[in-house]
């Protein structure tokens, strides 16, 4: 899709030439406050500014978003005032996450304005993390996906983001990751959007190629022959019901410099998720083309460390496959042998996603890296537990654990601790293979990761997202996250590779 094209400015607002200008406005009690940034409008406007915003009713709460015509006192005809809550006590901030969600509800709902200019990464004082959240914000707030639309309406496609110094080089820098972020998250959503019969297990192992390889990243891509030969028995399982093989694409990042450590990252690219043998619904269906998210995440964060080149080794595994029932799909009770010899009963052909990760887990172990991340659209038990935006970190080290929940919280994800109860573990005990793949239906997002456990080497620190539900949103558009795809959870993981590297 055509990216947003964004700049650093520091021309003021009030003569910017660009269809619309958004300035923050927040709540001092029942009165609208301007935030700082929004100075040389209002002056333009002789000080009626917030007579002319309250007068249509706005109030400055978050999310808020009002429209009014400037009437030739800006050289830009419109003028869009985004809440932004309470104003902060003295000495306090406006959240990162807050200008982020602001400036993302304003684009996303300007549709028919094609240039905006920005005050909102002055609503504090211009801190380079401001300037990235607003240019992640607008760009995120401001993602289309067309690909599937004869007709599309015009929506912001060039950004600029006012500062007070856009040569200062943290704020450059600043507002380079956050473009560089952005993008990766675009790419991820462009995926999991693409429908499946435009996007099946040998496109996807592409997209590696083309947005990796020409990151200058090295990937390579196994087909069937290579997977047979290399012993990839779970994703030849799932994907033997499909007309569209299985792949699997191996993405190498090398820092080049003394590495401060060494991440194997692991997608779930299940391309379409029928449930196999086990069909679905069709209602369960309908968001199956989501379930490639994990893969799409971890991919698309390639991208963004080919850019951001932090001192950390990475390699990532795409899983794909396509899980399809038809006369060679895998039936319940078969027994497949994944990466490194273990035998697994598959019980349930539903339960593809934990046989694909397993075998990539394990060809991760056999690298013997510091750290495992594997990150997968995998049970429904997720979204019952947690909700829709709220991923689950399961893992086996606590440290690991929380630093992945600190960076999502830093980034504007937004992911919670759960527990690997040993005492479940048994429910996956098999009558005739090393394990099955279904167990203890209470806790499936549990039992789930307990499976997948089994096949991390001993040594490494391993983190499993379970993202079935945040990776996709069904329902409504809120902040900068629109209907569909969300990418998450790209930023997670850009934030905690970025900073393992610091
Ligand atoms: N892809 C699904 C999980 C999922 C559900 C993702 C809803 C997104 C939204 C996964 O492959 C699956 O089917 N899981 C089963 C596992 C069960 C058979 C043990 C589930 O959660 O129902
Ligand atoms: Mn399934
Ligand atoms: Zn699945």
């Amino acid at each position: 899709m055509a990216r947003i094209t964004s700049t650093l400015s520091k021309n003021p607002l009030s003569t910017a030439k660009v269809d619309a200008l958004v300035v923050g406005v927040g709540a001092a009690g029942r009165t609208l406050v301007l935030a700082p940034g929004a100075g040389d409008v209002d002056k333009a406007f002789k000080k009626r500014l917030l007579g002319a915003l309250t007068a249509v009713g706005a109030t400055g709460k978050a999310g808020e978003v009002t429209k009014i015509a400037t009437l030739g006192a800006t050289t830009a005809p419109m003028l869009v005032a985004v809440g932004l809550g309470d104003r902060p006590a003295k000495g306090d901030r406006w959240s990162t996450e807050t200008l982020r969600r602001a400036i993302g509800a304003a684009t996303r709902q300007l549709d028919g304005s094609r240039r905006i200019a920005t005050s909102l990464a002055l609503a504090n004082d211009g801190s380079p993390a401001d300037v990235a959240a607003v240019v992640e914000g607008a760009l995120l707030g401001g993602y289309r996906f067309g690909r599937y639309r004869s007709t599309t309406k015009p929506s912001v496609d060039s950004v600029a983001v006012l500062v007070d110094n856009p040569r200062d080089k943290a704020v450059k820098a600043a507002y380079d990751r956050g473009r560089a972020i952005a993008d990766a998250v675009a790419l991820c959503r462009d995926l999991v959007n693409t429908t499946p019969a435009d996007l099946y297990p040998e496109v996807l192992a592409q997209a590696a190629v083309d947005a990796c390889g020409g990151a200058g990243l090295q990937v390579e891509v196994m087909d069937e022959e290579a997977l047979r030969r290399e012993g990839f028995g779970g994703v030849l399982g799932v994907g033997q019901g499909s007309t569209h093989p299985p792949r699997v694409a191996r993405i190498t990042y090398s820092s080049g410099r003394g590495a401060k450590a060494r991440v194997h990252l692991v997608g779930k690219g299940i391309t379409f998720d029928s449930g196999g043998l086990a069909l679905k619904p069709a209602q369960s269906m309908e968001w199956m083309k989501s379930d490639m998210g994990g893969a799409a995440a971890v991919l698309s964060t390639m991208t963004a460390i080919a850019t951001l080149k932090p001192d950390v080794d990475i390699v990532a595994w795409i899983a794909c496959a396509e899980n399809m029932p038809s006369g060679t799909a895998i039936r319940p009770s078969d027994v497949l042998t994944i990466k490194g010899g273990k035998t697994v009963e598959v019980l349930n052909p539903d339960a593809e996603g934990r046989l694909v990760m397993a075998d990539c887990i394990a060809a991760a172990g056999t690298e013997k890296p510091d750290y495992i991340v594997d990150v997968a659209t995998l049970t429904g038990a997720q979204l019952v537990a947690l909700g829709s935006r709220v991923y689950g970190v399961m893992a086996n080290d606590d440290a690991l654990r929380d630093s992945l929940i600190e960076a999502a919280g830093v980034a504007g994800e937004q992911g919670w601790p759960m527990p690997l109860p040993p005492e479940l573990r048994k429910s996956l005990d098999s009558d005739v293979a090393d394990i099955a793949n279904i167990g203890e239906r209470n806790g499936g997002m549990l039992t789930a990761g307990l499976f997948l456990q089994e096949f991390v080497p001993d040594g490494a620190k391993w983190a499993h997202l379970d993202v079935a539900g945040p990776a996709f949103n069904s329902g409504e558009p809120h902040g900068y996250t629109p209907k569909g795809g969300t990418g998450v959870p790209v930023r997670t993981l850009v934030e905690w590779l970025t900073s393992l590297g610091a």
